[in-house]
Parts: C-alpha cells; structure tokens; sequence
C-alpha cells in the first residue's frame, strides 16, 4: 500500500504548521513543514530567498522540494505547505494521490493570527494586498478534498474534524490523553 499522507493547506495564518504538528502526534506519523524543508535545503531563510530570486525562483524551489518529498516519503506523514503552494496546479498534481485538508477561517483573523505569529512573511503586506491574494487563492484551495472552518476551534477540535472526515483513527497514548497542556486547548491564537 502507498504511504498515507495528508496535506494541509491554507492561507498565512491559517494554522497549518500547529494543526499539523498536533494531528501528526496524534495519529502516531510523522510531521513535515515544507518550508522548513525549503530552508534547510536551500540554507538560508525564505525572506533571503525571496529577496535575492523574488517569488518566481522561491515557487522553484518550492516545487522542487515538494517533489523530492513526495518521492522519499516513507512513514505516513503529515505535511503542511506553504500558503502558496497549493495555487501551483503543478504541486496540486505532485500531491494528487493524497488528500489536502484546507483550513479556513475569516480573513480578519487571518491577518491577525499572522501577524502574531513568529517570522517574516514577504507576501504580507497591508491588510488589502492581503485580502486580495486570500480572494484570488480561494478557488485553488477549494479544490481540497475537504475544507475546515477553523474559526473559532481549539486545535483538538480541529484535529478531530480532519480525523472524522478522512475516517482516520487516533492513536491513544498517555500523552494524547492529557488534555491540560495549553497548546492544545488553546487554539490557534
Ligand atoms: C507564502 C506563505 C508562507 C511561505 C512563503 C510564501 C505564500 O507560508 O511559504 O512566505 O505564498 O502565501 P505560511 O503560509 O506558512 O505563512
């Protein structure tokens, strides 16, 4: 059988790195962020990419690292794209056996979660420029085999969702069990 994966996709903001890390350790696979896979690949950070190749040589680079991951996977695993990489219908294709999860949630909060989150986002930039790449996206990331609203959800909650939707099954280990750990409960910010 193919290795199971799930890739979650979305806009800045829209949680993809905590929900996936939390649905990994939930489901017992393992978590990859491509664009940490990006930087350790490339060695140097995503603003200094942008910045010396502008978008088009980061997009590249993008799909060149999601391809080598697709090609070496070898657990189950957890992947969380980039913002921007699932309105490339070349990565769509590179991940077409596997099922992308959209996590959405109302423009505002996603400015807002984005901006209070650690690092620079070079395609951050005023609040309309925002809204109008979130707009122009939309219909790329609607071509997810499922779409959750992660609005006002805590991360279990959201986890559960994805689980339900794609009937996958947690694994039960002493740490999913406790609940009292403020990352989990505490949203997505
Ligand atoms: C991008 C989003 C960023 C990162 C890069 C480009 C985008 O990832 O890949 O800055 O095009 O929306 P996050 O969605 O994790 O912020």
């Amino acid at each position: 059988m193919r290795v199971r994966a799930i890739f979650l996709v979305g806009f800045m903001g829209s949680g993809k790195s905590s929900v996936g890390q939390e649905l990994a350790r939930r489901l017992a696979w393992d978590f990859v962020d491509l664009d940490a896979r990006i930087e350790s690949r490339e060695r140097r950070t995503i603003p200094d990419i942008f910045r010396d190749h502008g978008e088009p040589g980061f997009r590249l680079v993008e799909t060149e690292a999601l391809c080598e991951l697709t090609e070496s996977l070898e657990r189950d695993t957890v992947v969380a794209l980039g913002g921007g990489a699932f309105a490339q219908e070349k990565n769509r294709a590179l991940i077409r056996h596997w099922p992308a999860v959209f996590l959405d949630a109302p423009v505002d909060e996603l400015w807002r979660r984005s901006s209070e989150e650690k690092g620079i986002r070079p395609l951050r930039k005023d609040r309309e420029q925002f809204a109008g790449l979130y707009a122009e996206r939309l219909p790329s990331y609607r071509q997810a085999a499922v779409t959750i609203e992660t609005g006002d959800k805590d991360l279990i909650s959201i986890c559960a969702e994805i689980e339900s939707a794609l009937q996958l099954a947690t694994v039960k280990t002493d740490s999913s069990l406790d609940l009292s750990a403020s990352s989990k409960t505490g949203g997505l910010r």
